[in-house]
């Protein structure tokens, strides 16, 4: 059975660290997996980074789909823009930095590379949700959050926040 992990919020520290190449394709990557896909969609969440989950590996899992029953495993996944990317605008939130939403660009053409759990190599040009989405999730992985992308006022807004909500549990 799948079980929830405590996501990390921020401005917790683990969330900076830059998660390490998976190697092992074993069965405790798998539990991995499965249960972080059981803590995202508890969350409501549209993906997670193991780096929320305090799991410094780079794997990602993701569901964009209405249903909620399409769900995907990234391991290993990286990422190159094409030539002849658009800068695209989306609303992103983020399941580490509960109650912030903000517009965020980024570019609409990648060549996505990713393993699956069994080590299999695969490449893809995704496009629409999936590729803010996935670029998201890597920035997780490199230690890198959407607050980033903000003016360093909103994001010491935000990081002053969400410690007094912290400290009131
Ligand atoms: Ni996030």
């Amino acid at each position: 059975m799948a079980k929830k992990l405590k996501i990390l919020i921020f401005p917790d520290p683990r969330l900076r660290k830059v998660a390490n190449k998976v190697v092992k394709f074993d069965k405790s990557l798998q539990n991995l997996a499965n249960d972080m896909l059981a803590t995202m969609y508890d969350a409501n969440g549209i993906g997670l980074a193991a780096t929320q989950v305090d799991y410094h590996i780079r794997l990602v899992v993701m569901d964009i789909s209405e249903e909620k029953n399409d769900p995907k495993i990234f391991v290993n996944p990286a990422y190159k823009v094409l030539d002849d990317y658009k800068l695209f605008e989306f609303e992103e939130g983020c399941l580490s930095i509960p109650g912030f939403n903000e517009i965020i660009s980024r570019p609409d053409k990648i060549e996505l590379i990713w393993q699956d759990l069994s080590g299999k190599e695969h490449k893809d040009c995704p496009e629409g949700l999936l590729t803010v989405c996935i670029q998201h999730e890597i920035d997780h992985l490199d230690g890198k959050l959407m607050v980033d992308y903000v003016s360093s006022l909103k994001r010491d807004r935000v990081r002053k926040k969400l410690l007094k909500d912290f400290k009131r549990k």
